[in-house]
């Protein structure tokens, strides 16, 4: 069974609700011009008031949509805080949890990443679990075990069933909206750094069918200063199975051009 290649538009804080609908009107209008590929997963994660404004834009056209963030409580008194049901209920279908600048930021945790994992995972959603080392630790030779720790964090005590999917995006912070992507060997190594720790996960946790649940569910995707020159270079590196794109998703041209890429 071929597997999807996932294009993750991450639109962060940067754009307002008409600036957001009027990027969707373009995106939809170019995808309406092509044929897109069964295999492309094309999700877009507005700022949460944008959600509805930009899936009414898009229509029924096969781009999904996704949320930047989620608490991990599922109703209750938590100011200023959105549920996953709430965002089930837009038309959600993706959550990015724990992106390096909810971590720095926000002082989000490994523990609340992991908490967020599972009430995403438990009412059918698909997290976008962001890990990455910062320039210090990699600096200190930290990078790997600090990639493993992450990963092992998030997925703590998860009870995983074979109808969950599960998204991983190596994202090194300190390229994260710099213009200088990390090479795409780097990708690929980190990749497979991950890729042995979830098979350690699985056998710690006796997940069933754990290397098969690992390669069928679980995507891992490279996030960090991608763009339209370097993404072919990430599209050859194996075991890289899709992007999350922040500013060059912000560029109505630019974006069209990473579809066009991973779609030939
Ligand atoms: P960038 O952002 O493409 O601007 O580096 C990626 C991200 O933070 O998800």
């Amino acid at each position: 069974m071929s597997k999807k290649y996932y294009l993750i538009a991450n639109w962060k804080m940067n754009l307002g609700i008409s600036e957001s609908v009027a990027l969707a009107r373009v995106v939809k209008a170019n995808i309406l011009k092509t044929r897109v590929s069964n295999f492309l997963e094309f999700v877009i994660c507005p700022t949460y008031p944008a959600i509805i404004p930009v899936k009414e834009t898009l229509g029924n056209i096969s781009i999904k949509l996704g949320a930047q963030d989620v608490f991990w409580a599922e109703n209750g008194a938590f100011t200023g805080e959105v549920s996953v049901t709430t965002l089930k209920e837009l038309g959600v279908k993706y959550i990015i949890l724990g992106h390096s600048e909810r971590r720095e930021y926000l002082k989000e945790t490994n523990e609340m990443v992991n908490q967020k994992v599972k009430t995403v995972l438990a009412h059918g959603l698909i997290p976008i679990i962001c890990v990455g080392e910062t320039f210090e630790e990699r600096r200190e030779g930290l990078k790997d075990s600090i990639i493993t720790n992450q990963v092992a964090a998030a997925l703590a005590n998860i009870s995983i069933n074979p109808d969950q999917q599960i998204i991983i995006a190596y994202e090194p912070v300190w390229v994260i909206g710099s213009g200088q992507a990390v090479l795409p060997e780097e990708a690929e190594h980190t990749h497979l750094v991950i890729r042995q720790a979830l098979f350690d996960l699985a056998y710690e946790n006796h997940w069933p069918a754990g290397e098969n649940f690992i390669r069928q569910n679980i995507t891992l995707i490279y996030g960090g200063s991608v763009n339209e020159e370097n993404i072919n270079e990430f599209l050859e590196r194996r075991g890289v199975e899709g992007l999350l794109v922040g500013t060059a998703s912000l560029d109505a041209k630019k974006l069209f051009n990473l579809i066009k890429a991973i779609n030939k």
